[in-house]
């Protein structure tokens, strides 16, 4: 179970599979005249929840429902080739589904369109962007730490991830949980509503799976950005990077290039 931010109640998170169809059966086919340039046409094709947008001669087909709370992304904005939700912000590209901005975590699905005789067509299903985009962490050499594990230092992650940085990912979290939806926590896991499995952002498979190493119960003070010191405040770097009394700092003071580059290369 998911919550409205908005009125703290209680909502179902609505899936695209499950949204309550609406419009035209897009696969049937639309008058192209029917959707001026920057309008959205709310439809379905194949059982499923179909936004299809306009910009200019090109027409695009995503899911209809937002990923975070379930929007109906009908009522966000197009921005360029973009829609923003109307409930929390989140931004997905119209060309893939990728979710551009947080709180949304997934992408939506994605169609391809065709048009002829004046007519648009929702054909098939596009391969889901999610694990086509974000890279593998395969190099060794280059490190990435962010302090915070909430949900701003998750999407950091993510980010890093989707926008192609391969290196290591060390998330630092004070806390002795992982990410967690915390609007949830006062809501519907407070009164009982939601169970606690709802809570994680990500379940741990996620964060192996992404190469993203999360460790808890490891707060930072004081954070140094000019010397690129994370330590925890006795001297101690609370880094496990395998050399645990090692400063950041001083790793990357002996790499003027890494120290310009803002990472911590490892040895
Ligand atoms: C119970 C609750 C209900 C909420 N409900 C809503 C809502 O309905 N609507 C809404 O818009 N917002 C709500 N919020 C606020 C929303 O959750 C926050 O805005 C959001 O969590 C902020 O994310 P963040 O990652 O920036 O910070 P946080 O989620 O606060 O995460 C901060 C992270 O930094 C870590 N950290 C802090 N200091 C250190 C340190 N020195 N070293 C290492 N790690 C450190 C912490 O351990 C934590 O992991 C709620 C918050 C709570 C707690
Ligand atoms: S429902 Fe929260 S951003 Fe869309």
């Amino acid at each position: 179970m998911k919550f409205s931010i908005e009125t703290g109640e209680r909502k179902d998170q609505v899936k695209e599979t499950e949204a309550k169809l609406s419009g035209p059966d897009l696969a049937q086919g639309v008058d192209i005249s029917q959707i001026s340039d920057g309008a959205m046409l709310p439809g379905h094709a194949n059982g499923e929840a179909i936004l299809l947008a306009r910009r200019g001669d090109e027409l695009f087909a995503i899911g209809a429902i937002c990923t975070h709370y379930g929007a109906p992304l009908v009522d966000g904005l197009l921005v360029g080739d973009t829609v923003r939700c109307p409930w929390h912000h989140a931004c997905f590209s119209l060309r893939n589904g990728a979710p551009l901005r947080a709180p949304a975590l997934d992408p939506v699905s994605c169609w391809r369109v065709e048009q002829r005789d004046g007519k648009a067509y929702v054909c098939e299903k596009l391969a889901h962007v999610e694990s086509s985009r974000l890279a593998a962490a395969n190099d060794k050499t280059l490190s990435m730490i962010i302090v915070g594990g909430g949900g701003a230092g998750n999407i950091a992650a993510e980010t890093l991830r989707r926008e192609g940085f391969s290196g290591r990912i060390i998330l630092l979290s004070a806390d002795a949980s992982g990410p967690c939806d915390r609007p949830n926590l006062s809501k519907g896991f407070l009164a009982g509503t939601s169970a606690a499995e709802s809570n994680p952002l990500r379940p741990p498979a996620f964060y192996r799976e992404h190469g993203i190493e999360p460790q808890l119960d490891a707060p930072v003070a004081p954070l140094d950005t000019q010397g690129e010191l994370a330590d925890d405040g006795a001297g101690m770097d609370v880094v496990d990077a395998g050399e645990p009394h090692q400063r950041v700092a001083d790793r990357c003071r002996r790499d003027p290039e890494l120290s310009r580059q803002g990472g911590a290369r490892q040895r």
